[in-house]
């Protein structure tokens, strides 16, 4: 057998009780870094108290040439998150991140160093546990470990389901009677902007077998409801942002009975018109539900017959897709249809976000000195 890697070494601690070396005045970090939007948690060392607990939009915005003074704020060359999105009419907008990877390292870098300026001042020595899709070859953790360098000084980078199972942790415990342990037996879907990644989680760190990825997920929808729309009303003048605008509003997989009328308001020649784009949203998100159940059905196929029944107890859907109307009994019913024995899906619901930021704050506080990275410069 190969040795274990520091991150497999990781994941062991992570379920013992072994105490960590962590000095109090370091400051630990737990960070989501998100193709869309990314959760920072940071706490001091040995202590339980969160003293940084945000999301931030993963978008970085350039001032354009030629603006006038007193148009940005503080007249900044560069803005982040809300308010990037906020200043989006004198910016270009870039975002650092594509399916879960960096794809613009100079966006990233400066993205990184924005996290640091929301961290304390005096924060001492920085770790931070960072989460990286399943599937994320080596080169896309030099890349992550090249932008965050100056930033913090140690780092480990996990995988995103498992972070997202030990987040989730605990959290059911005490109102459902038939919890079961999602670090021990669990397969997770998550459904974010660029990619779907559904990967099963069985008490180690998630290898390449343990999960499959597709570059098809809440932006894939947007095109696809765009498309439509576009042949439907071709003097609308739609863009990707409203179309998401008002899918995240209807986005459902109910069927006519649960579909709530989507009527979305358009500026035509300067004059409000209202389109109906039910059918187009109803489409995308079907597309979404068939590949991600195609995803799932292929990745139970593959997991150990001895522990596939208590697996399909244990499906959980997390990422902003899940968050369609209707989506976890969808997909339980096509389970079901398909054959596989009584499973259970749940979906995370609003709070998806932060169970990745979490989990990776609890694998700091349990990591030991010898699993930190470091990063020099
Ligand atoms: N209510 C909703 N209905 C449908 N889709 C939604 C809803 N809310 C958010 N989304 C979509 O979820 C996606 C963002 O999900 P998430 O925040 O999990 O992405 P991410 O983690 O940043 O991306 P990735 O995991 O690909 O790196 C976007 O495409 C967004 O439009
Ligand atoms: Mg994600």
């Amino acid at each position: 057998m190969s040795k274990p890697t520091t991150i497999q070494a990781a994941a062991r601690v992570t379920s013992s009780a072994i105490v960590p070396a962590t000095a109090t005045d370091t400051l630990l970090v737990g960070l989501d870094w998100g193709t869309n939007l990314s959760s920072l948690h940071a706490a001091r060392g040995t202590s339980t108290e969160l003293l940084v607990q945000e999301q931030i939009p993963t978008i970085v915005g350039y001032a354009q040439e030629n603006i006038l003074d007193g148009v940005l704020p503080g007249d900044a060359r560069v803005l982040f998150g809300k308010q990037a999105q906020k200043h989006r009419q004198h910016m270009r907008l870039v975002r650092p991140l594509q399916g879960g990877v960096i794809a613009d390292r100079e966006a990233a870098k400066e993205f990184a160093r924005h996290l640091r300026t929301r961290l304390p001042d005096n924060a001492g020595e920085i770790r931070a546990v960072i989460g990286m899709p399943a599937s994320s070859d080596l080169a896309a953790r030099e890349n992550a470990r090249a932008a965050v360098q100056g930033v913090f000084q140690k780092v480990i980078f996990v995988p995103e389901p498992f972070l997202a199972a030990l987040g989730y942790r605990d959290d059911d415990r005490l109102n459902d009677s038939e919890y079961q342990d999602p670090v021990l037996n669990s397969l997770y879907v998550d459904i974010g902007a660029g990619s779907t990644d559904v990967c099963i989680v069985q008490g180690r760190y998630p290898t390449v077998d343990d999960q499959l990825s597709a570059p098809f997920a809440g932006d894939a929808v947007d095109q696809i409801i765009l498309d439509a729309a576009q042949i439907a009303y071709p003097d609308a003048g739609l863009t990707l942002a409203k179309v998401r605008e008002v899918k995240e509003k209807y986005s459902c997989v109910m069927g006519d009975e649960g579909q709530q009328p989507a009527i979305a308001t358009v500026m035509v020649g300067g004059k409000p018109m209202k389109i109906d784009l039910t059918a187009q949203i109803a489409a995308g998100c079907a597309a979404l539900l068939q590949k991600t159940f195609e995803m799932t059905s292929e990745l139970v196929g593959r997991a150990d017959p001895d522990s596939v029944s208590e697996l399909l107890q244990n499906v959980i859907v997390t990422g902003g897709g899940s968050l369609i109307r209707g989506f976890g009994v969808a997909l339980q019913t096509k389970l079901l249809e398909e054959g596989f024995e009584n499973p259970r899906v749940r979906v995370l619901g609003q709070g998806y976000k932060e169970y990745v930021a979490r989990g990776a704050l609890k694998t700091a506080r349990q990591a030991q000195d010898r699993h930190w990275q470091n990063i020099l410069g």
